[in-house]
């Protein structure tokens, strides 16, 4: 107990912390995209696979968010930890402020953190408690999806968070493969290509979704 307590507490610790909870995230992402797209499918397709979700695997599911928030909270913690110790190390800031290998990714890395944060409350609220639907109703899941994401605002609000999303993979997965001893430093950015793929990929597979709302390729049933 003493030695983990002393593990959290180190820096490379927290780095450890935030690489692994992050990878546990990025799968269950992976695994929420591939699960929107069955919306391409139609309502009853992704309807179908929300109920089992909702009945058979519910205690499954029940498990996995108790895994999530713990990451969550675990990532968040370490990364407040990380840049108070950061500030703290160097009270005079550099006469250079940009660091050597800066990518737009990194720059936004703590910004685009706190607004995947918002953006997960808002996005919890609006299609898995619906206060912030405008009609939501439980276990509809096709029809709350394109309902929910007609408004034009909220689309681009998705887009937005998808966007942040993507960089804060490709800057994120890469840091934590290095964390965890997985990848060597590489300073141009450009050479990291499994973070930039997951990103594309990510980015992409969220995306096109509110895309497809607004476009009308994803219609209720009867439209
Ligand atoms: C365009 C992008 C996205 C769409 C259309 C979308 C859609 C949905 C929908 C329809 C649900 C409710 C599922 C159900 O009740 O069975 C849901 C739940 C959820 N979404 Fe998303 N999502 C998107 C992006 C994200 C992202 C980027 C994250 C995390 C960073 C995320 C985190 C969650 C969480 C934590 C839940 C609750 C899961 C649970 O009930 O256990 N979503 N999403």
């Amino acid at each position: 107990m003493n030695n983990l307590l002393a593990f959290w507490r180190s820096t490379a610790g927290k780095k450890v912390v935030m690489g692994a909870t992050g990878l546990v995230m990025i799968a269950w992402i992976v695994l929420h995209m591939l699960g929107n797209l069955q919306a391409f499918g139609g309502a009853a397709k992704l309807d179908a696979y929300a109920a089992i979700l909702q009945g058979p695997a519910h205690e499954l599911v029940l498990a996995v968010r108790a895994l999530l928030l713990f990451c969550l909270a675990l990532h968040v913690v370490a990364a407040v930890q990380l840049t108070l110790l950061d500030r703290a190390a160097r009270p005079d800031a550099y006469a250079r402020k940009v660091p050597q290998a800066a990518t737009p990714a990194s720059m936004t890395l703590r910004i685009g953190g706190v607004l995947l944060l918002a953006f997960i409350i808002l996005h919890l609220m609006h299609f898995t408690s619906g206060q912030l639907h405008p009609s939501f109703i439980e276990g509809e899941v096709f029809r709350n999806l394109v309902i929910g994401l007609r408004v034009p605002a909220v689309a681009l609000g998705y887009l937005v968070a998808m966007a942040a999303l993507g960089f804060h993979l490709f800057h994120g997965a890469w840091a934590s493969l290095r964390s965890l001893g997985a990848a060597r430093p590489r300073p141009n950015p450009l050479h990291r290509p499994i973070a930039r793929a997951l990103a594309i990929v990510v980015w992409f597979g969220f995306s096109i979704i509110p895309v497809a709302v607004q476009l009308g390729w994803l219609t209720l049933p009867g439209e």
